[in-house]
């Protein structure tokens, strides 16, 4: 039995991840920005919920306060930001990159004291830091600085295991499933295996960079191999 704990767990990934590590007899506690909504679906399968603020990092100390010992951290949670450098947001840049780059960091900062030597810690990152879309300005930017956070955090926490994962278009998660599927078939004749990443690779994913215990500062591209096609 695990401790694990899924930041953004109340949604897509994050929220599969949960739920199957729950199912296996972990014990979870799952983040949202609501505590209420965030324990009420963290009950449906035996998990505890908690609210959490990713791009308000001077404020999760105090939401992680009651957190015990974790050996898996997944730090899943994203705000959508739709930024062109020629109409720049700059507010909601903001949100995103502290979200995902000072909040990451501030949750593994909070709990250094609560994690162990077999610890295995999983950012999430995302494929359109190399394939790039009009609008996706600070995605791209934050999910190549996954890459960099990886890197320092596996060299800082040694022996701690710390890796990235980086999704392509996951086609049943929430912000896709919905999309015309003119938009979903381009995409999967883009893929050279015809199908778009599902959940429930990406979880086994996950599941896989927590528990191997040679696998560290990897960053592992669960695609199906997008950038080829
Ligand atoms: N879906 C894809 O195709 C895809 C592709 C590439 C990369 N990814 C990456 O995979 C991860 C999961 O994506 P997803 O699509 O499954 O996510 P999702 O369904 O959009 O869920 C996002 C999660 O983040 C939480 N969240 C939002 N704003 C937050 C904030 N300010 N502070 C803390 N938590 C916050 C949400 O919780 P509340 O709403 O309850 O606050 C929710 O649990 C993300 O890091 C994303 O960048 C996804």
């Amino acid at each position: 039995m695990s401790n694990v704990l899924v930041v953004g767990g109340t949604s897509g990934i994050g929220l599969e991840f949960a739920r199957m590590r729950a199912g296996r007899g972990d014990e979870v506690v799952l983040t949202g920005r609501d505590t209420h909504r965030a324990d009420t679906l963290a009950k449906e399968f035996g998990a505890r919920g908690l609210g959490l603020d990713l791009a308000r990092p001077m404020e999760i100390a105090a939401a992680l306060a009651d957190v015990g010992r974790v050996d898996h951290l997944v730090l899943a949670g994203v705000s959508r930001d739709d930024n062109k450098v020629t109409e720049y947001d700059i507010d909601a840049a903001l949100q995103l990159v502290t979200l995902k780059l000072v909040g990451y960091t501030e949750v593994v900062h909070t709990l250094v004291s609560r994690l162990h030597d077999d610890s295995a810690i999983v950012l999430f990152g995302g494929q359109a830091k190399e394939r790039p879309y009009p609008g996706g300005t600070t995605v791209a930017t934050v999910n190549a600085g996954v890459g960099g956070l990886v890197n320092t955090l596996a060299v800082e926490l040694a022996p701690i295991r710390v890796n990235a994962i980086h999704p392509g278009v996951v086609g049943d998660s929430p912000y896709w499933r919905d999309k015309p599927e003119k938009v979903l078939a381009a995409l999967r004749t883009e893929t050279p295996t015809g199908r778009l990443a599902s959940m429930a690779d990406v979880v086994d994913a996950v599941d896989f960079l927590l528990r191997n215990g040679s696998v560290n500062a990897v960053e592992l591209s669960v695609d199906g191999g997008w950038l080829l096609g």
